[in-house]
């Protein structure tokens, strides 16, 4: 085959399962009818007639920014204001006692692509849980690294500390330096959220490993969902006040799911480390590749984000108008997860957020058997995911038992 590709470029391409099944869902919808189809692929907060949730308060805001708020460029890394504010929107009233900075990145996945490039070297490897969100693995293998998981739950279905500490003296063994992803709370895709448990025995087994040579941990927290987690999910932040200096936490906060700008790529890494110079210098690598890599961030989507943080009332607006999606997603959540007991369908243990997980021997064949009954849903690798975010409410009726027979048969 002529191909133009580098030898690390050569082979790949962005095929996706989700916006393909999302896509054949649409196709179905048209030729039968909208309300005949389920669509249980989408990662969007749904209303149950379909239209795509957005915060009044958020839309409100963002659609009377002055024309200079929404065509200028920005700074590099990112609009003051912004930058405050994400703090704020990502530790509200848990912010720990550490030195931390924010750096805007092209949403979530902007901040997962600085910290992959920035602390690991060519040829190593980042760790994460074998379940977990698709990029995570394509952001690793384009920029070079290896990419490795642990099976997240244990045989009692717990979260896998063994397994997390067994591949961590597997990869230390060879690196000296580990970037450790935790998707938490309301994790893509089983809904599961680290426990106040799962956290202290997280940090311990962490800490074990400080008085080891010069082991590094980056301990990233993927907090896409956080705003869909409850009043208690961001307890654990507190914890992150007394790392020792061989651990940098960064959290990516995204703008997708907590103020449904999904589209507008806004986020941000958040460095937090009890050492002035690794904040620092975390500001200053990772403004350098924004600058290579993206340049600015959408202002607009920024504004609208420091407009909110800057009275404390329009917080509270977005806050209760997000509390009825998340009611809708619990409700929705609510009867599936009573109707799977029911049917004896076994589910990971789901939490909070826009999905759910059944584990099953050929997902891919039972997502097909599922399609015969117009239900969409996308098959990983060892299970099926279903979008609980995007369901309408009087489709779950009948779901788990629907899902339930299409994996016995197979
Ligand atoms: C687990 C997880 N992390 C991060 C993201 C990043 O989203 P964005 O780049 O839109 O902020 C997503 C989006 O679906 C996600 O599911």
């Amino acid at each position: 085959m002529l191909s133009f590709a580098a030898s690390h470029a050569k082979g790949k391409s962005a095929a996706d399962k989700i916006f393909d099944t999302v896509m054949a869902a649409n196709k179905a919808g048209a030729k039968y009818g909208k309300d005949k189809v389920v669509n249980a692929a989408p990662g969007t907060f749904l209303q149950d007639d379909g239209q795509i949730g957005f915060l009044p308060t958020v839309e409100k805001i963002y659609r009377s920014l002055p024309p200079g708020e929404i065509v200028s460029y920005a700074p590099i890394a990112g609009i003051p204001d912004y930058l405050d504010a994400a703090m704020t929107a990502a530790f509200r009233e848990y912010r720990p006692e550490a030195y931390a900075k924010a750096v805007a990145t092209v949403g979530g996945t902007g901040a997962l692509h600085n910290i992959v490039n920035n602390y690991s070297e060519i040829g190593d490897t980042v760790l994460t849980t074998e379940w977990c969100w698709g990029p995570y693995r394509s952001i690793c293998e384009d920029l070079q690294r290896k990419f490795a998981t642990f099976a997240m739950f244990d045989e009692a279905g717990l979260f896998n500390i063994q397994g997390l500490t067994a591949k961590i003296d597997e990869i230390l063994a060879k690196q000296e330096r580990l970037v450790l992803i935790l998707n938490t709370p309301a994790h893509n895709p089983t809904g599961y959220s680290l426990s106040e448990a799962d956290w202290n025995t997280i940090l311990a087994k962490l800490k074990e490993y400080t008085g080891r040579g010069r082991r590094q941990f980056i301990l990233v927290i993927d907090i896409a969902y956080i705003d869909y987690a409850g009043q208690d999910s961001r307890q654990f932040l507190k914890k992150l006040s007394a790392l020792p200096e061989n651990i940098l936490a960064v959290l990516t906060f995204s703008m997708s799911k907590g103020y449904t700008l999904y589209g507008q790529r806004a986020g941000a890494m958040i460095g937090v480390s009890r050492f002035r110079e690794v904040i620092e210098e975390f500001d200053n690598i990772n403004q350098y590749s924004c600058r290579a890599t993206w340049s600015n961030v959408n202002r607009a989507a920024m504004r609208t984000l420091a407009t909110i943080y800057q009275e404390s009332g329009l917080v509270q607006q977005v806050d209760s108008e997000r509390q009825q999606y998340v009611l809708k997603i619990n409700e929705r959540a609510g009867i599936f997860t009573a109707e799977a007991q029911a049917a004896g369908l076994e589910m990971y243990p789901y939490k909070a957020g826009f999905f759910l997980t059944i584990p099953c021997i050929d997902p891919g064949r039972s997502c097909r058997k599922l399609e015969e009954e117009l239900i969409f849903a996308v098959a990983l690798g060892k299970g099926i995911r279903l979008s609980v975010c995007a369901i309408p409410t009087p489709q779950i009726p009948g779901l788990a038992g629907k899902v339930a027979a299409a994996i016995c048969e197979i």
